[in-house]
């Protein structure tokens, strides 16, 4: 065990390197750096390997990121342990890496390694009081070009909590679609077969695509919204168009597919002669399953008008749920004032009134009455009240500081003209007996 010699990795030591990355899993030396990120290193950055005959016993492969390198791999077979092959190895990297013009050189390792002094040896201090932080970025690198292809995005992370109040619809997402998704693993185990599919109905503005784009983030998998107004003006036509997204949608890795007003391509199948849609509907109808076999991605459809649907289209096999969203009841109405009055005047407003005079709005309702209430009552006290001129004097800008009043919020609430009429309320009620299934 004494003629080991050091030397720069060929491609043929990628077996040593696997091997030597086994050896430290089993002694519970679990490395920072995944085996693919070492492996990648090894061909791109800088690698050095210990050899004894044709046989890999240590390698240290090192990256340079700017004016830092990083060891991100340093280990040697154990019966070499303590014959400064480490120490060996860690110069030899060095210097591979020296003329890229680093003045640093870090390492980070698990815990549980016991043998620093290859480190030490080196001159390598080590750091106290420093913690480990990692988190997974959701998409790739490589799927990147097929998202911004598709139009895709990864949304901000608080959306799913910045919905206010619908507690009931929340829940229901959270348990049916959330929970087997994001624990695919653990829904496996209990038999669950994730659900590919769901249809959210309900009137206008009630918050069927905020719900969609509160999934995505949730799961963090990135939103893809597919526009059929678009995909008309292909030169291949509507069907065709949706065929090649839905190909394209197939190389991500991740994604919550959505598609709002699915009426107009998936509506009733009638009429003599057949509608130019049809082609389009039967293209949706074969779409599905294919996009069912697929793990890691969810389909949302959004409709105002789910009687109007083709009745194969919403079969089961198809969706896996038919959830309604609809009007925002007390409590809900109650967290949306919250949201929508600013904060430092919401504790001298009467929201309780406000939640009472807006039964029967919809979320979109409300949050047009309370920006209504914003800009009247800033008018005014710009305004009205003559203060226009001294605006600028610091003593005239607390005199406006107030805020809209609880007055200024009924009066917008009487000028706001309900979107969902108490027909369109009974439709949904009717809908949901007759077509939901969550
Ligand atoms: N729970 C909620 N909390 C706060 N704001 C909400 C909530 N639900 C909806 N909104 C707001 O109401 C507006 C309408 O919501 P959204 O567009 O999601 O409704 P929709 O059901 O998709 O409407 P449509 O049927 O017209 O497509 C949006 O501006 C959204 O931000
Ligand atoms: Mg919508």
């Amino acid at each position: 065990m004494t003629n080991w010699r050091i030397r720069d990795f060929y491609s043929a030591d990628l077996d040593g390197i696997l091997h030597l990355w086994e050896t430290l899993k089993s002694h519970n030396l679990e490395p920072v750096y995944a085996i693919s990120e070492v492996v990648a290193s090894c061909e791109k950055d800088h690698a050095v390997v210990a050899v004894q005959g044709e046989q890999v016993v240590g390698a240290a492969v090192g990256r340079a990121a700017h004016d830092q390198g990083w060891i991100v791999f340093l280990a040697t077979l154990p019966e070499y342990s303590d014959l400064g092959v480490g120490t060996a190895l860690l110069a030899a990297v060095e210097n591979r890496m020296a003329p890229h013009g680093l003045n640093k050189l870090s390492a980070l390792i698990p815990e549980s390694e016991t043998r620093v002094e290859a480190f030490l040896g080196r001159g390598f201090a080590l750091k106290q009081n420093l913690r480990y932080f990692e988190r997974t970025i959701p998409v790739q690198r490589q799927e990147l070009g097929a998202l911004g292809q598709l139009g895709g995005r990864v949304l901000a992370r608080d959306l799913w909590d910045n919905v206010a109040g619908m507690r009931k619809e929340k829940e229901l997402l959270e348990r049916r679609l959330v929970l087997p998704l994001a624990e695919a693993d653990l829904a496996d185990e209990f038999g669950v077969v994730p659900p590919r599919a769901v249809v959210l109905f309900g009137p206008p503005g009630t918050g069927k695509t905020t719900f969609a784009k509160a999934i995505a983030s949730r799961l963090e998998w990135p939103f893809v919204e597919v526009f059929p107004s678009r995909l008309a003006a292909d030169p291949q036509g509507l069907a065709g168009a949706l065929r090649e997204t839905f190909l394209e949608i197939a190389d991500l890795e991740h994604a919550v597919v959505f598609i709002d007003e699915v009426e107009e391509i998936a509506s009733q199948r009638s009429g003599e002669p057949p509608s130019p849609l049809q082609g389009v509907t039967n293209e949706l109808l074969k779409i599905i399953p294919a996009f069912r076999e697929q793990p890691g991605r969810l389909l949302v459809c959004a409709t105002n008008f789910i009687r109007a649907l083709d009745t194969a289209f919403l079969r089961h096999g198809r969706f896996d749920y038919v959830i309604p969203i609809g009007l925002p009841d007390r409590q809900a109405r109650e967290a949306m004032w919250q949201r929508f009055i600013p904060s430092p005047v919401v504790d001298a407003v009467n929201v309780e009134l406000l939640v009472a005079r807006t039964e029967g709005f919809s979320p979109a309702d409300i949050e047009y009455a309370a920006r209504s209430a914003s800009q009247q009552a800033l008018e005014k006290a710009v305004y009205d009240d003559g203060r226009l001129a001294s605006v600028g004097t610091a003593s005239a800008r607390e005199a406006l500081r107030k805020g809209p009043s609880t007055q200024d919020y009924l009066d917008a609430i009487s000028e706001t003209r309900t979107t969902v009429s108490a027909e369109v309320q009974q439709d949904f009620l009717e809908d949901i007996d007759a077509l939901g299934r969550v």
